[in-house]
């Protein structure tokens, strides 16, 4: 770990793995491991505050206005806090065309909140999100970046809100 460069605003944990990362670069390119740095720093905060993502720029020895274009350009990071789970539905135009709107407007009803809003008890974030390279199966979603749901209909929207609602408990 790089003892000298690092604040101390993530985990011991956290900057090994963002090590882990860096490792697959050759030294002088280690700023290449920013977006797999930042998504460390979110998957432990939960989301990314100016500070935590500047921490991540000093980490890698660049500047912290590059580290914050990059966490502001993906719509996955956070840059404020999130719910529990982050619900990105895709609603670019082949989606659209296909019920994505649809998925969207359902979950904004079922939810009772809108476009990146949270729900209050801090369960929910939805957001729009750009094509997720599965436009054949829309609906499609992801659930906090990883999970992809696809042909998203009422019903399995209905199940996949039961679901982590027990996951959250
Ligand atoms: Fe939605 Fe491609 S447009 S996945």
């Amino acid at each position: 770990m790089n003892e000298t460069l690092q604040s101390g605003l993530l985990s011991a944990a956290a900057y090994q793995r963002i090590d882990r990362e860096v490792a697959k670069y050759p030294p002088e390119q280690k700023q290449s491991a920013v977006m797999a740095a930042l998504a460390i720093a979110q998957d432990e905060k939960g989301w990314l505050p100016q500070e935590v993502i500047e921490d991540v720029a000093l980490y890698l020895g660049m500047a912290p206005i590059a580290a914050h274009e990059v966490a502001t350009f993906y719509n996955m990071y956070n840059l404020k806090p999130a719910g529990k789970f982050k619900l990105a539905v895709c609603t670019c135009l082949p989606c659209a065309l296909r019920d994505g709107n649809k998925a969207g407007e359902y979950l904004k009803n079922k939810l009772g909140i809108d476009y990146n809003e949270t729900t209050a008890d801090g369960l929910f974030t939805l957001k729009e999100s750009e094509c997720l390279g599965a436009c054949g199966d829309a609906p499609v979603m992801l659930v906090n970046n990883k999970k992809m749901c696809s042909f998203m209909d009422n019903i399995k929207l209905d199940a996949l809100l039961d679901q982590l609602r027990q996951e959250g408990r």
